[in-house]
């Protein structure tokens, strides 16, 4: 039994093989079968201890960071001995947030460390300066090599402790260059194993790279407890922290930041921030009452249609998914006689937030035939509504919010699907998507 042979696996189909060879013979594919390491001798396990589900623990005791933005998007706090991971594009402010986080923390009274792998200390200090932080009681390093920085994080076992970036961490377990995947992976794994076994929230930041020539945080997502990306247009000053994996909280969550010559400044009043560059009412612009994780947010949907040389209509997108504009487009041409065919189509969600809820379609294509006709919509209304293939309209989830929000921020028309009801503002109730633009738009030449 004990003498077992290795196994050649074919990693397309599975098929296992005595044998290496290029091809494997049940699914015909190249280069597929690799070599399994043959198994141990199978030794006896220990029972482990089962239990139920009723639990006579208390809830997870939360420490505020300070910044309630970002405790926002943690679900109420940071949670002790819990693994974060922080992505995002270089430059758009990652190490400023988390600087600007474990300072407050510290100041708070609770030990916390920042590690980075990417600037000198005098450098971080400078930042800090910068953003007047000088007096936290925050302790610094610049390390890359994670024995070292975990033989730190265990003789200090702070409460925070933030690794910027987990690209540059360096461990001596893994024979291969950091930032390669199994570099950033053997790191995430030793860090998250310490937040676990001696309570720290461990934060680590992680860089989108586009290239791939160094691994994206996609590869330790699985491994982290909660995960934020910090997102936002460059040359634009917003920032949106959102929540995609969160075992602790609610995903989809957004803080929003704004970038100032001091740092990050947290945003309270997102829809007046979003809406304060609008211009006088100009075709192609429409206002969209979203939901934002649990918060409403009212945000500028601006479309332009220009004419096309034949055979080169382009489509471009930002802010939101280009297939669901190709749907749209698809349905204003089938289901409402418009085309769109020979043009180019612009969509922009104004401010570089980016918006994922359906409920946008109806905001979406009302921009796209204003801009078509050139007909502006009321300036004092605000548009939601999931368009189905058919054309109908679909209700959006938690319409009285979206409707108090408009409200709040002062405006007094409404165009929604059927049932909505609003106190403070004229609802226009539009069961369909011709429907919708016959009552903005009168008749349309098609
Ligand atoms: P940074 O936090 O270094 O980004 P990341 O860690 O995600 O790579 O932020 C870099 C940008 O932020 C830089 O272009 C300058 C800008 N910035 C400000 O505008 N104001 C500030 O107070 C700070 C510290 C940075
Ligand atoms: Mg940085």
């Amino acid at each position: 039994m004990s003498s077992r042979r290795p196994a050649f696996t074919c990693t397309a189909c599975g098929a296992t093989h005595s044998k290496w060879s290029g091809r494997c013979d049940a699914c015909g594919a190249w280069n597929t079968i690799a070599e399994e390491a043959p198994l141990a001798a199978p030794a006896r396990g220990r029972r482990i201890a089962l239990t139920g589900l009723a639990s006579t623990e208390p809830p997870l005791p939360r420490s505020l960071s300070g910044i309630a933005e970002l405790d926002r998007v943690l679900g109420g706090g940071l949670v002790p001995a819990s693994a974060i991971l922080v992505g995002g594009d270089p430059g758009i402010g990652k190490s400023t947030l988390l600087l600007q986080a474990a300072a407050a923390f510290a100041a708070g009274g609770q030990p916390a460390v920042y590690v980075s792998g990417e600037e000198a200390t005098a450098q971080i200090r400078m930042r800090a300066q910068r953003l007047g932080l000088t007096d936290a009681p925050l302790q610094l390093a610049t390390e890359t090599s994670l024995r070292d920085i975990l033989a730190t994080l265990e003789a200090e076992r702070p409460a925070l402790a933030v690794i910027d970036s987990i690209q540059t961490m360096w461990s001596d377990a893994v024979d291969s260059a950091p930032g390669s995947v199994s570099q950033v992976r053997a790191a995430a794994h030793e860090l998250t194993s310490f937040a676990k076994r001696r309570g720290t929230a461990v934060v680590l930041v992680g860089h989108v790279t586009k290239e791939g020539q160094i691994a994206g945080p996609r590869v330790v997502e699985h491994m982290v407890d909660t995960v934020l990306y910090f997102e936002g247009e460059r040359g634009h000053q917003f920032r949106i922290l959102r929540a995609v994996k969160n075992r602790f909280g609610p995903a989809d969550e957004i803080g929003v930041f704004e970038m100032t010559g001091r740092g990050l400044a947290e945003v309270t009043n997102p829809s007046a921030l979003f809406l304060s560059e609008r211009d006088a009412a100009t075709s192609g612009s429409t206002v969209f009452a979203g939901i934002e994780g649990t918060r409403p947010l009212l945000v500028e949907i601006q479309a332009l249609v220009a004419p096309a040389a034949p055979g080169t209509a382009r489509r471009t997108v930002v802010g939101w998914d280009s297939g669901r504009l190709a749907m749209l487009l698809a349905v204003l041409e089938a289901r409402c006689g418009i085309p769109f065919g020979p043009s180019d189509v612009y969509l922009n969600v104004a401010g570089g937030l980016r918006i994922t809820e359906p409920a946008a379609d109806l905001a979406v294509a009302a921009a796209l035939v204003s801009a078509r006709q050139d007909i502006p919509l009321p300036r004092d209304a605000v548009v939601f509504g999931e368009v189905s293939l058919s054309g109908a309209l679909r209700p959006a989830p938690q319409t009285d919010a979206r409707l108090r929000e408009a409200a709040k921020l002062g405006f007094a028309q409404a165009f929604t699907p059927p049932g909505a009801r609003g106190n403070d503002l004229a609802i226009h109730p539009v069961a369909d998507l011709a429907a919708f633009m016959d009552k903005c738009f009168g008749p349309i030449e098609r």
